[in-house]
């Protein structure tokens, strides 16, 4: 009996696995989307069976959290895996048109996964788009490139990406066809800069998101919980509040989203672990919910100096122990974070700018000094997550991203 109450008592932990909790990771069952996932390999089916000769074109539409990006990675995956069974060289390359916002990017990142030793330099991204599908070619390799977030790439990269990728593939049309996309886009409208005969390819073979129902949404939290916390460490009424709560018709930022109804229970559990419950249960859900969330993902997406900035509000935050910094103790950081990763240091108003953008997605928040301070001057506070949750976060994450300019040489030479 008082090992049953010690260890109840002592019990801080509820998440067993956080990192089954972040946006990247993407589950092995995907409960509700099953037949997305089917839908998806009908659809390929053909590139398949023509050994990757033939390509196809694929759209997936719907709201902000419905699954999209989760269903064409899991496809990505399972594609993969079955085509090296079958004995075909297949290669599925995610891309994020809003982190990789240029062209130039995008393709360097196609010719990195494809074919990392053909030279990148002094090619346009349609030279290097023909180099890759000859490579292919003659490597008898298929790539299904996934264009995720193609909303930010279509109304504004002027050359038109996926119109370049499909003359490609016109122009090659007696020799086989090696490279199949899957666009990626909340709203369809994106499709409205596309010529006629691709628009009408996609529209054959879109498959729409809806937003997920409170029923389903109960399923996907459910899975997930198995997966990420200790046995009954969340309770069944905690679980059903968010679901009725994601899925309300009054809910109009978030209806049916996953990814928030995700991050609220992350935060719950959060919650709950820093005032020692035992368990996640509604009042912890409320007080999540009271909080607002602002996900990793929209962390993961900012500029690397909007990172290392909010990094030093949180930095210096944490060592405070204050509610709100000044705009100089912010740039003080930020200079040394800046030294200690080689990076060049921006000048004050374009560090004044990355505030205001941090602000606007709401991170942060700020307010001009009252009494207490000399002269006036830009208060600086966290909106969201604790300091040190922020700090260590955003430290893997920048260390990942200065790693992998390291390994492209790109902070040698900055273009
Ligand atoms: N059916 C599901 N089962 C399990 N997890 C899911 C499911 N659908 C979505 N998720 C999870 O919810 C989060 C959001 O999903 P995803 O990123 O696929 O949404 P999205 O449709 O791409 O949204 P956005 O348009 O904002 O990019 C992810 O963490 C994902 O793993
Ligand atoms: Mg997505």
């Amino acid at each position: 009996m008082y090992k049953i109450i010690e260890d109840v008592f002592t019990l801080k932990r509820l998440i067993r696995d956080e990192s089954k909790l972040l946006p990247e990771y993407v589950p092995q069952s995907l409960p509700h989307r099953e037949e997305h996932l089917r839908r998806l390999a009908e659809i390929f089916k053909i590139v398949i069976e023509t050994r990757g000769e033939t390509f196809q074109k694929a759209m997936l539409t719907g709201e902000t959290g419905t699954g999209k990006t989760a269903v064409a990675k899991r496809f990505g995956q399972s594609v993969i895996d079955y085509a090296t069974h079958k004995g075909l060289k297949l290669k599925y390359i995610h891309i994020n048109c809003h982190k990789d916002r240029t062209l130039f990017l995008i393709t360097r990142k196609i010719v990195q996964e494809i074919c990392p030793d053909l030279p990148k330099r002094g090619f346009s991204p349609f030279e290097l788009l023909a180099m890759i599908h000859d490579y292919l070619n003659s490597h008898t390799m298929h790539a299904v490139i996934t264009l995720d977030e193609a909303d930010f790439l279509i109304p504004r990269s002027g050359e038109d990406f996926i119109y370049d990728l499909i003359r490609l593939t016109d122009e090659k049309l007696n020799e086989p066809q090696r490279i199949s996309i899957i666009l990626i886009s909340r709203k369809i409208n994106v499709l409205y800069e596309l010529d006629k005969s691709t628009v009408s390819a996609l529209l054959h073979n879109t498959i729409r998101f809806e937003p997920y129902t409170s029923i389903q949404l109960r399923d996907i939290l459910n899975a997930r919980i198995t997966e990420t916390f200790y046995p009954g460490a969340v309770s069944e009424e905690a679980i059903e509040l968010i679901s009725d709560m994601v899925s309300a018709p009054y809910e109009s930022g978030h209806r049916g989203d996953a990814r928030y109804a995700l991050g609220l229970l992350w935060k719950a559990a959060k919650i709950a672990e820093r005032l020692n419950a035992i368990r996640v249960l509604p009042e912890h859900v409320r007080m999540a919910r009271a909080e607002g969330t602002v996900s990793i993902e929209d962390i993961q997406n900012l500029q690397l100096h909007e990172k290392l900035i909010l990094l030093s509000v949180a930095k210096v935050l944490r060592k405070k122990q204050t509610a709100y910094i000044t705009m100089g103790e912010v740039e003080d950081e930020y200079m040394q974070l800046c030294a200690l990763w080689s990076q060049d240091p921006r000048k004050h108003t374009q560090v004044y700018t990355y505030i205001q953008n941090l602000k606007n997605i709401g991170v942060i928040n700020t307010k001009i000094s009252g009494s207490g301070y000399r002269g006036k001057t830009t208060l600086i506070g966290l909106v969201d997550a604790p300091a040190e949750v922020v700090e260590k976060e955003l430290i893997k994450i920048i260390t990942n991203e200065v790693n992998k300019q390291i390994t492209r040489g790109e902070h040698l030479d900055k273009y």
